[in-house]
C-alpha cells in the first residue's frame, strides 16, 4: 500500500527551462510573524537548490495554517519566503496570490534559476475543496509539478491531488527520501523489528496496531494507552488515563497480536504520582501496587531496563509517540532514555531507527536525538495515517499520473 513503486522522482527529469511547480508543506511554527522551527523549509531546501542549480524556474506553493477559504493577514506566506530565502542565500520572490494575474505575471517574469513563493493556497476555497476550476488554474502557472510534501499528502486537495491531473507530476526530493524510509521500516524491514507505539489514547490507534500487528515482531505500547491494556490483562490503574470503553479492543489486540506472532511489549512497572506537575512526588509501582489515588505517568526502571535490553536484539524500529507524560519532567524520563538509548544503537549502525507522527518530534527533540536517528518525519497526521496502511491520495496521484 505504501510502496512507491510507480512514482517518478524530479531527479531523473529535464527541468531547464522548465516552470516547475512545486508544492511544499511550509505550515511552520509561527510567531508574531517570525518562523520559530525552520525544519520543514531545511528539509525542504535542498529541492529548491536542485532545481535552482539545474536552471528551472522554480514556483513553490503552501498552505499554512487553515484560514478556511478567506484572504488573512496572519496566515500570510511572507515570512516563510523570507525564511527560506534566508536558508537558501539568495532571493526568493514573493507574489500575493496563488492564481490569476498577480500569480501570472510574477511567473512569466521569472528567469531560469529563480525562486518564487506563492501566497497562501488555502486563502482559497477552492483548494481544500480539490475544486477542478481551481487545480487547473493553478496547473497553468507551470510545465510541471512536483509534490514535495509527504506531511499534506494525506489531504486530496487542488494542489496535492486534483493538480495531477493536468501536468506531468514528479516526486520532490524530499518527498521521495520519506517515502523509501518510511517504506524501509515498515513493508520491508530488516528483521527482528519493533514498533513503539506510545500516546495517550488507545482510541485513536487501533487502525495503526491493526495494521502494524502482521508486519511487526514486537509492538511496544507506551504513554496513556499502555494503561487501557494494563485494565485488560486485570490491573488496577488507580487515577490514571486509560479508556474503561476500549478495554475489549485491547482484548482483542492482544489475541490477534498472539494469532501473528507478534509479541506485545507492556511496562512492567510504573512511576506514579498523585499529581500531574513539574517535579510532583513520584513512586515507583509494580503493576499491581498503583494507589487508588495515584496516576502512572511514566515507565518505571524495570521497564526501561527491559526495553534497553530488547533494543539490543533489534535491527529495525518504527517509533510514534512517547512513553510516558513526556512534556512535564520528571515524567520524560521513560522516552528520554529509550530514545537515547535507541540513537546509540543507530550511530554504532545496530538499529534502523524510523520515527514521526505528533508528538514524536517534540519528544525526539528534548531527548536532543532527532539528527541521530535515521530518520525522522516531522508529519503528523499523514505520518499516522501511512502508520494505518492508508494510501496517501497525494502519493498515489503520483502513480496515477498519465500526463
Ligand atoms: C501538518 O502540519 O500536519 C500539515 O501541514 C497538514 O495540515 P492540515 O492538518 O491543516 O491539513
Amino acid at each position: 500500500m505504501s510502496s512507491i513503486e510507480g512514482v517518478k522522482s524530479i531527479a531523473d527529469a529535464d527541468v531547464k527551462d522548465k516552470t516547475v511547480l512545486v508544492r511544499a508543506d511550509l505550515n511552520v511554527p509561527m510567531e508574531e510573524g517570525r518562523v520559530t522551527d525552520t525544519t520543514r523549509i531545511d528539509r525542504f531546501a535542498p529541492t529548491v537548490r536542485d532545481l535552482v542549480e539545474r536552471g528551472a524556474k522554480v514556483v513553490i506553493i503552501s498552505h499554512f495554517g487553515r484560514p478556511k477559504g478567506q484572504r488573512d493577514k496572519k496566515f500570510s506566506l511572507k515570512p516563510v519566503a523570507e525564511a527560506l530565502s534566508k536558508i537558501l542565500g539568495m532571493e526568493v520572490k514573493f507574489a500575493n496570490d496563488c492564481v490569476g494575474e498577480v500569480a501570472e505575471k510574477a511567473v512569466w517574469a521569472l528567469k531560469p534559476g529563480e525562486v518564487l513563493m506563492l501566497e497562501n493556497l488555502r486563502f482559497h476555497p477552492g483548494e481544500t475543496e480539490n475544486d477542478e476550476n481551481f487545480a487547473r488554474r493553478l496547473s497553468v502557472l507551470a510545465d510541471m509539478y512536483v509534490n514535495d510534501a509527504f506531511s499534506v499528502s494525506h489531504r486530496a486537495h487542488a494542489s496535492t491531488y486534483g493538480i495531477t491531473k493536468f501536468l506531468p507530476s514528479y516526486a520532490g526530493l524530499s518527498l521521495m527520501k520519506e517515502l523509501e524510509a518510511l517504506s524501509s521500516a515498515l513493508d520491508n524491514p530488516e528483521r527482528p523489528t519493533a514498533a513503539l507505539v506510545g500516546g495517550a489514547k488507545v482510541s485513536t490507534k487501533i487502525p495503526v496496531l491493526e495494521n502494524l500487528l502482521p508486519r511487526m515482531d514486537q509492538i511496544i505500547v507506551g504513554g496513556g494507552m499502555a494503561n487501557t491494556f494494563l485494565l485488560a490483562l486485570g490491573h488496577d490503574v488507580g487515577k490514571s488515563l486509560a479508556e474503561p470503553d476500549y478495554v475489549d479492543t485491547a482484548k482483542t489486540i492482544l489475541e490477534k497480536a498472539k494469532e501473528n506472532n507478534c509479541e506485545i511489549v507492556l511496562p512492567v512497572d510504573a512511576v506514579c504520582a498523585k499529581e500531574f506537575k513539574a517535579g510532583a512526588e513520584t513512586e515507583v509501582c509494580d503493576l499491581d501496587g498503583v494507589p487508588a489515588d495515584s496516576m502512572i505517568l511514566d515507565i518505571g526502571p524495570q521497564s526501561i531496563a527491559d526495553l534497553k535490553m530488547r533494543l539490543q536484539d533489534l535491527k529495525t524500529l518504527l517509533w510514534n509517540g512517547p512513553l510516558g507524560a513526556f512534556e512535564v519532567p520528571p515524567f520524560d524520563t521513560g522516552t528520554v532514555e529509550i530514545a537515547r538509548a535507541a540513537a546509540a544503537l543507530t550511530k554504532a549502525g545496530k538499529l534502523k531507527t524510523v520515527a514521526g507522527g505528533g508528538d514524536t518530534v517534540a519528544a525526539l527533540n528534548a531527548a536532543g536525538v532527532t539528527d541521530e536517528f535515521t530518520y525522522v518525519s516531522t508529519a503528523g497526521g499523514a505520518f499516522l495515517e501511512w502508520l494505518e496502511g492508508k494510501e496517501l491520495p497525494g502519493v498515489k496521484a503520483l502513480k496515477e499520473n498519465d500526463c
